[in-house]
């Protein structure tokens, strides 16, 4: 059954751009498509798995790795993984793309929100430090962030909600006959 087959969403895109946010919304909508969702969420990784890492670009690159290994294994188990990391490198995204397709299909989602409008939002404060240079190697304003030029899945949020940045990236995953449609509860 294509419903057991396990696949990767990967969302990349600048702090505060909607990656958790959007993940959050698609997750249970795949669940109520058969699917055994998975999150690694760059936040939560950083509490255990990645605990310690920090912000240069050796760091950022281990934790890519790492939950890019740890997708592989729940790609290869079966599960829908949702991953929501900046994620800043594309040759550190190219090899969690690897690690992936050893075991299933790995979609790269781009969360494209502007650093004006991160900043504008500024949900966790970090972006007025980030300016004042109180954080240093902030992606985005003092660190960088290597948009991918073909994402599979391209949201543009500004002038969207999140449950239609959701709603976009459903339709996208059905029209690559990754889900089926939602099953009866
Ligand atoms: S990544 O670069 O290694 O992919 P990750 O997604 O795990 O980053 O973590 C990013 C989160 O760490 C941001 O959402 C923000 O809350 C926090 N953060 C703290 N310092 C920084 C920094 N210098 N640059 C970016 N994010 C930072």
């Amino acid at each position: 059954m294509s419903e057991r087959r396990g696949f990767t969403v990967w969302f990349t895109g600048l702090s505060g751009a909607g990656k958790t946010t959007i993940a959050e919304i698609v997750g249970p909508e795949l669940e109520a498509r058969g699917g055994l969702v998975e999150y690694l969420d760059g936040d939560v990784v950083r509490t255990h798995l990645s605990k310690g890492l920090g912000f240069s670009k050796e760091d950022r690159d281990t934790n890519i790795e790492r939950i890019g290994w740890v997708a592989s294994r729940f790609t290869r188990a079966g599960a829908w993984t949702l991953v929501s990391a900046i994620s800043p490198y594309a040759a550190t995204r190219n090899t969690a793309r690897g690690m992936v397709e050893e075991f299933g299909p790995f979609i790269e989602v781009f969360v494209d929100t502007s650093v004006e409008e991160c900043a504008r939002r500024d949900v966790k404060g970090l972006y007025a430090k980030a300016f004042s240079g109180e954080i240093k190697e902030f992606t985005g304003v003092s660190d960088p962030y290597e948009a991918p030029p073909e994402a599979d899945v391209h949201l543009r949020t500004e002038g969207s909600s999140p449950e239609e940045s959701a709603a976009a990236l459903v339709a996208a995953l059905e029209e690559k006959g990754l889900i089926g449609p939602k099953v009866a509860a």
